[in-house]
């Protein structure tokens, strides 16, 4: 090797306390594994002997359990951006051990740019390949783009490479590498349709830069997806019967709309239910994170083409596409976050947004982050940079969750990502609320509808006080919550008492 080879101890003895690494990967795909577990035994060891270690994890989205899990169990980290899933670090941030920041993830590596995030120390990168060619190093990355080319160019103390077996090195290509350039020198981002390739297969860099690569051969750490059910079913098919009708009726071109997919369970079983509907056409993906579902459909031939930042699949899936190369790399690409999650390219390329939402109000306001407004699920993620640019907005939820106790469809949202100015229809397993062309009280009747039968008559009530109070949106503030605070108090919303609110 041409490299300076190295153990994952011996870079982790390079961070030091107060340090800020940055990660290749999105969501646990591509993100580097040996690192981080042992930056956390590092850290155990140091806070045994007395002495302080933190540092600050910047990524293009989440991690898995080796990095977020971990640091966070080791009491190892400062601050986080800009998106995490991990349960472990649910729990600490949930316990404010943390400091958590929650963003739009197209914007990450435009932060991390402008410095409002402060210096990036070391990059730490996991490669399928690393070819020195001159004196420059490609560096093909794994099975996500994230934030890695601006980490690589702007890391202070260097670079690490993770080079990992586990990867097809035949996955060379997948990616299309470009950086935005900075303001006011940005160019137009030419990207015209899903595949379009406007980069390189490889992130450039001096190979000086270079200061250690670590040997390995580790999966990726994806989360399996709970199978779809009933419910994810009916709400697939209501989706899939919206577009139709969008379709017929000229609302949407003839030629359909890129389709964009939410990260979860719940839009991988959407996706999947609306590739099975022989009436929805064949169409593209341009979208964040690439589930199972659409590889599958890829293969079936009604997803024609996909860009997005990783793939966000199980092994088996994985290991699946890198098997079949010869197919999948004229139809699929890897870009960096900022580029997948592009506002501009969504605009002009024409994508409907599907994503999940935690809980909607009567007026189409959604929450996707907060339970109860103050505990964070994961966060934002590239919700906004799609829903705010798409020609078509959709969220989807079941209308309850625990068992019937928490209603999706609330009188005031407990905490707002999306406002409804952005949002064109909300679907659960009842039907769609088509929200535009509405005025908010218009909005209201439309997601009664949605709502489950068992809410429906307190959504009502809630309607008919607050019609008390009058003005353009009718709301009785006394008892905007009074559902999530019987939640709190008694386990089940279904047990809220409006009139004991308003007294
Ligand atoms: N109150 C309390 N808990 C709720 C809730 C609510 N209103 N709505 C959902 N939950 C809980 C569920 O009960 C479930 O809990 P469990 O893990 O203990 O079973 C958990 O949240 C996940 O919900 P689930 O129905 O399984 O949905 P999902 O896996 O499809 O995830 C989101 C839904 C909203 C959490 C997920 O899509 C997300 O994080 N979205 C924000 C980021 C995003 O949209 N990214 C995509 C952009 S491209």
């Amino acid at each position: 090797m041409e490299f300076n080879k190295i153990t994952a101890a011996e870079a982790a003895a390079l961070i030091q306390n107060g340090q800020t690494i940055g990660l290749s990967g999105f969501t646990p795909a591509g993100v580097p594994k040996c690192t981080p577990a042992e930056i956390a035994k590092k850290a155990e060891a140091e806070h045994a002997a007395g002495r302080p270690f933190k540092i600050s994890i910047f990524t293009g989205a989440s991690t898995g359990q080796s990095c977020d899990g971990a640091l966070a169990n080791a009491q190892a980290i400062d601050f986080r951006a800009p998106y995490t899933t991990n349960p472990d670090f649910r729990k600490h941030v949930n316990l404010n051990e943390l400091h958590y920041s929650d963003l739009n993830l197209s914007n990450m590596a435009t932060q991390i740019r402008q410095g409002y995030l402060g210096d990036v120390d070391w990059a730490i990168i996991e490669a399928c390949a690393i070819e020195k060619v001159g004196n420059k190093c490609h560096i093909y990355l794994t099975a996500a783009g994230g934030i890695s080319p601006t980490v690589c160019r702007l890391a202070k103390n260097g670079i690490i490479i993770e080079l990992n077996a586990f990867h097809s090195a035949d996955s060379k290509g997948i990616h299309d590498v470009y950086e935005i350039e900075d303001h006011p020198f940005r160019k137009p981002i030419n990207i015209c349709k899903a595949t379009d390739r406007i980069g390189k297969p490889y992130v450039e860099v001096d190979a000086d830069r270079i200061v250690g690569v670590i040997e390995c051969d580790v999966p990726d750490e994806a989360r399996a997806f709970k199978d779809a059910d009933p419910i994810t079913t009916q709400i697939g098919q209501n989706v899939a019967d919206f577009l139709l009708h969008n379709l017929r009726s000229g609302l949407i071109p003839k030629s359909f709309l890129n389709l964009q997919s939410g990260v979860g369970s719940g839009a991988n079983a959407v996706l999947g239910a609306l590739g099975q509907c022989p009436e929805v056409p064949d169409f593209h993906i341009y979208t964040e994170v690439l589930q199972d579902a659409p590889v599958g459909l890829m293969k079936q031939g009604r997803v024609l083409s996909a860009s997005a930042c990783s793939l966000t699949v199980t092994n088996e899936c994985l290991k699946d596409i890198y098997a079949n190369m010869d197919f999948f790399k004229d139809k699929l690409v890897l870009r960096p976050s900022e580029i997948s999650n592009s506002p501009e390219v969504i605009s002009r390329i024409g994508v409907c947004a599907l994503n999940t939402a935690i809980e909607c109000d009567l007026y189409g306001h959604v929450n996707s982050t907060k339970i109860c407004g103050t505990k964070m699920m994961n966060g934002i993620g590239g919700s906004a940079d799609f829903t705010t640019s798409a020609y078509l907005s959709i969220f989807t939820c079941g209308s309850t969750t625990k068992g019937g106790a928490i209603s999706s469809i609330v009188p005031f949202a407990s905490h707002i990502d999306h406002t409804n100015h952005y949002i064109d229809a909300v679907i659960t397993e009842y039907g769609v609320a088509d929200l535009r062309h509405k005025s908010d009280m218009q909005k209201a009747e439309e997601l009664i509808k949605v709502a489950h039968p068992d809410y429906r008559p307190m959504l009502q009530d809630y309607l008919k006080y607050a019609a008390k109070k009058g003005g353009h949106t009718h709301h009785e503030l006394a008892a905007a919550f009074a559902m999530h605070d019987t939640f709190l108090r008694k386990g089940d919303m279904r047990l809220t008492d409006l009139a004991e609110y308003i007294k």
